[in-house]
């Protein structure tokens, strides 16, 4: 049985103001076609996964958007995190509730809100990496060949030769999560890291077993929301147990400690649309180079996004810039500044 995990429970900060506390990226549509990330990402799954075996985790806050955005998915099949406590705990959640569901699974965990150009080969890899984690207890990472030396991903050192004898297939020799500057260009200069896409695929019983190990404070709890499963007890004990839950990503909490990883690296496209820029590379630019949405004039304008909301927006004579108007907040930002969007929200905080 082959099941996916949908981790839908991020903010999405750097999308501010399109995306807010009650509204985060994964359920906004960045491109053209209308669909929201989520909804992309429960789509390009459905060649290998069956709806009813598709599980969305997410922050109790966020419900009524996921069903919303995902009429067909059962509702049973919504994990509802009381409290957010990073993707550890939301891994663990979703392991506990498939093994005491289908007893051993294996489990594709995806983010919610990246975008994957193509999409058969997309499939294709999970296909290879399923392979991969049905053997022992295999954590498989899907890797991405690094183009720049970004900080805000993790990097997976990984070996030529490997013992498995498949093809496009590595053992992963160091897994290190987000790395400061030095270290990302050390490594993109060695031609020996993959950046972690953050797609792992693993077997419900591989996943528990490194958890017990690794994080055996957060087992503990995830055993007892498992006996509860089922039960009229279950949302008490779930609220219970997750408050108790320290935060912690898996990245920092198993990847970077456990053995027998292995990677495929990903071929397929990927974007992780980090930030305001992604939205002139997933979208096409103009002749000027501007990527427009809405009623916007421009005038002497290069290089530019501009999504316009209810009123008209009038660009004249300015490059590089990114301009995003909602019904109460406009965003004005230079292009080599998007990562610092965040800091609007830490802002926005101290004020209130
Ligand atoms: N349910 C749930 N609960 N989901 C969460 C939570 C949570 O508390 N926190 C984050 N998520 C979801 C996000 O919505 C996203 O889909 C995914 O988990 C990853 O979380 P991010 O917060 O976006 O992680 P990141 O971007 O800092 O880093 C991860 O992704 C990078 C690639 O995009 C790591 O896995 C890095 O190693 C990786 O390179
Ligand atoms: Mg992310």
């Amino acid at each position: 049985k082959v099941t996916a995990v949908i981790m839908a429970g991020g903010r999405g900060e750097r999308f501010w103001p399109k995306s807010r506390g009650n509204y985060p990226k994964q359920f906004l549509s960045l491109t053209k076609d209308g669909e929201t990330m989520i909804q992309k990402t429960v789509k390009r799954l459905l060649p290998m996964v069956a709806m009813d075996d598709v599980f969305v985790v997410t922050n109790v806050s966020y419900a009524a958007l996921v069903k919303e955005q995902l009429p067909q998915l059962p509702e049973e099949n919504i994990l509802l995190e009381p409290c957010a406590r990073n993707t550890a705990p939301c891994i663990g959640l979703a392991a506990a509730v498939i093994r005491k569901k289908y007893g051993e699974a294996m489990m594709l965990v995806l983010p919610s809100d990246h975008l994957i150009r193509y999409e058969e080969m997309y499939v294709d890899t999970l296909r290879q990496a399923v392979a991969v984690a049905e053997k022992d207890q295999n954590l498989v990472t899907i890797g991405i060949t690094p183009t720049y030396p970004e900080t805000g991903y993790g990097y997976i050192n990984f070996e030529r030769d490997t013992d498995l004898g498949m093809a496009g297939v590595y053992r992963v020799e160091r897994f290190v999560e987000k790395p400061d500057l030095e270290t990302a260009k050390q490594y993109l200069a060695s031609h020996r890291y993959l950046w972690n896409s953050g797609m792992f695929v693993w077997k419900a019983s591989s996943i528990l077993a490194n958890l017990e190990s690794l994080m055996p404070d957060i087992y503990a709890g995830l055993e007892r929301i498992e006996a509860a499963v089922g039960t009229a007890e279950f949302p008490s004990v779930l609220e219970t147990e997750y408050h108790a839950f320290r935060s912690e990503s898996i990245d920092f909490g198993v990847m970077e400690k456990a053995e027998n990883i292995y990677t495929l690296p990903g071929s397929f496209g990927w974007d992780d649309v980090g930030n305001w820029l992604a939205v002139e590379r997933i979208n096409s630019t103009n002749e000027y180079g501007n990527y427009i949405e809405g009623d916007v004039i421009t005038i002497g304008t290069e290089r530019s996004t501009i999504c316009g909301g209810k009123r008209l927006i009038a660009a004249v004579g300015v490059e590089d810039l990114i301009v995003v108007d909602t019904d109460d907040a406009v965003l004005i930002c230079a292009k080599d500044s998007t990562q610092d969007v965040k800091k609007v929200i830490e802002n926005l905080k101290i004020c209130n």
